[in-house]
């Protein structure tokens, strides 16, 4: 049985009175370990720390957004994997669309944050997704394939273990049209096979896929309630506790 993994991307949001309290509430709700359910945090890189000191002893775990993949040195603007650890961080997203989308992120730039992320420590949440257009085209299956062959090229089933896929399909991004359950548990399905191919069964059964795009308290339910779907990962309803605990409430139940 995999643990649900609830993970908040507050994006570029919040300013840090507001990060700090949502942090000190969400600290509340999940102040000690569950075996079903793990919750984690990636706010803004200005607000790691007084987010992780709000957080406290809590079980809500700290990520970062993104992370270069160079070693400390002259890389002006970007963020070394030992400085994410330093500040508390246990976990990364890399390749969230809107990297890919706005900042020209390839799959060979996602490939090296993958693996300077993996050698340094950090668990890595792969965010995958086609966009609307590829969708219509009936591309979908392909460009995970190309996104999943990209992100782990050369990594080994050792280096990858403990991995978390994120499928967010750009077209449900922050725009209130979720996928259905069954779109989103077919497109699981396709990566956990991709991922029993490239690697074996065992590590496919063992790798959480998440959901991310529109995720909201009314519909964790049915997404989480789908057998390849392992948790969420929530944009706009991450940002407040009243619309993020509720989804938190939904892998919950469906773990106990
Ligand atoms: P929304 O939940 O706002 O659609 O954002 C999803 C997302 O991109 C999470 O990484």
């Amino acid at each position: 049985m995999r643990r649900f993994l609830v993970a908040g991307n507050w994006k570029m949001n919040t300013v840090r009175q507001s990060a700090v309290s949502l942090a000190a509430e969400l600290s509340a709700v999940a102040s000690t370990e569950e075996a079903g359910v793990e919750v984690l945090v990636c706010p803004p890189y200005p607000y790691l720390l007084p987010v992780g000191e709000a957080l406290g002893g809590s079980a809500v775990r700290l990520g970062g957004q993104d992370v270069y993949f160079e070693s400390p040195g002259a890389f002006t603007g970007e963020v070394a994997v030992e400085m994410l650890r330093d500040v508390g961080c246990q976990y990364v997203l890399i390749g969230h669309s809107e990297r890919r989308a706005i900042l020209g992120e390839t799959d060979v730039v996602i490939n090296r944050k993958v693996r300077a992320a993996i050698a340094g420590g950090l668990t890595v949440v792969l965010c995958v997704g086609e966009q609307l257009s590829e969708r219509q085209g009936g591309q979908t299956e392909a460009v995970l394939d190309r996104q999943m062959e990209g992100a782990f090229a050369g990594i080994s089933d050792s280096e990858a273990l403990g991995i978390v896929i994120a499928y967010e399909p750009v077209w449900a991004i922050g725009t209130g049209v979720t996928a259905s359950p069954e779109q989103a548990e077919s497109a699981h399905e396709h990566l956990r096979k991709w991922l029993s191919r490239r690697y074996n069964p065992d590590f496919s059964e063992k790798t959480r896929i998440l959901y991310g795009g529109s995720v909201k308290p009314d519909n964790a339910l049915s997404l989480l309630g789908q057998p390849n779907v392992d948790g969420a990962l929530v944009g706009g309803a991450s940002l407040k506790s009243s619309t993020f605990v509720p989804i938190i409430e939904a892998a919950r139940k469906l773990s106990g």
